[in-house]
């Protein structure tokens, strides 16, 4: 079993990605911690308690992270993500509490406690890996590596040159690309390929048990935002699931091993991430970048998931 800690902004995407790392035996979910980013702190961490609680997973330690970036203030993305962060399916309301500890207390009692090097997996702004990274570079020898969904080697959704994750703290994203740690850089390169469609969208309603129903249901109010012919979808990329699917089934991706720097200031380029694709700058590698995915493969993984499911 791999362990793993989810640091997420649940967040529809996040929400599907918490429910597929639970569903998998090969991971073992050492904590979840929740970041501010697709709604406030508050939300975020109250949704990822409803996602538990819709789970049953009364056992995973949750815990709240920091309130606002590193430097700036929060930018949220309620137009995705609705008012509650989690608009669309009736969650219920959390069966439990956050841990006493913060985010960054857990996350350290879980990698200096573990046998096993632990693989961060964030999903929201990098804020609390940073805070983390610099309050104990005693642990960093039992990080196995940071598996992330953020950034671009082409353009951006937030801004035409920076994806919403990196855009909302580029400070603490580019701590954590100079950390040293291996990275895996999940961003809209290949989440743009990871298109689920109105027909994938039927066969998740269609298993026909309650995690899957709610999944379909995140899915259909996911749906409204990336409708807007602007972005050429035929369905709506599924970001923070490619962390999960790359955990369990990498063969569904290609990897090309990049040096990744992270603009900070920029007249436009704020939180730009700059791919070195092709060795121009002849920099170390810091990051593994996913650039192409086997969207059907990635469709049906999600279905052998949820399927696991059924006759809880
Ligand atoms: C990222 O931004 C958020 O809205 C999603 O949850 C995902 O993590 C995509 O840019
Ligand atoms: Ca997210």
């Amino acid at each position: 079993k791999r362990p793993v800690i989810l640091d997420c902004d649940p967040g529809h995407d996040d929400a599907i990605s918490l429910i597929l790392a639970l569903s998998s035996a090969k991971l073992d979910v050492l904590a979840v911690t929740t970041s501010a980013g697709n709604q406030t702190p508050e939300k975020t961490l109250n949704n990822a308690l409803r996602v538990l609680t819709l789970l049953g997973r009364h056992d995973i330690p949750v815990a709240g992270g920091a309130p606002k970036p590193l430097a700036r203030e929060l930018i949220i993305a309620d137009n995705v993500h609705g008012e509650s962060g989690l608009d669309g399916p009736k969650l219920p309301d959390p069966a439990f509490a956050p841990v006493a500890q913060s985010a960054i207390e857990l996350m350290a009692d879980k990698v200096r406690n573990s046998q096993q090097a632990v693989t961060l997996v964030p999903t929201g702004p990098l804020t609390n890996i940073a805070l983390f990274l610099a309050a104990h570079p005693e642990l960093h020898s039992n990080i196995d590596s940071i598996v992330l969904m953020g950034g671009a080697a082409g353009v951006g959704n937030w801004t035409p040159a920076a994806e919403f994750n990196i855009f909302v703290d580029p400070e603490a994203a580019d701590m954590v690309f100079k950390s040293g740690i291996p990275i895996v850089m999940c961003g809209l390169d290949v989440t743009h390929e990871a298109q689920i469609m109105d027909e994938d969208i039927e066969r998740i309603r269609a298993i026909n048990n309650p995690i899957a129903k709610c999944v379909a249901e995140l899915l259909d109010f996911f749906m409204i935002y990336h409708r807007d012919p602007k972005w050429g979808f035929t369905g709506a990329p599924l970001h923070d699931p490619c962390t999960i699917a790359w955990l369990l089934n990498p063969s569904l991706f290609t990897a090309i091993d990049c040096w990744v720097g992270i603009e900070t200031k920029g007249e436009h380029t704020q939180g730009m991430t700059v791919v070195d694709r092709y060795q121009l700058t002849g920099k170390p590698h810091n990051a593994k970048v996913l650039f192409n995915i086997d969207r059907s493969g990635f469709v049906d993984f999600i279905v052998e998931r949820l399927n696991d499911y059924s006759g809880l």
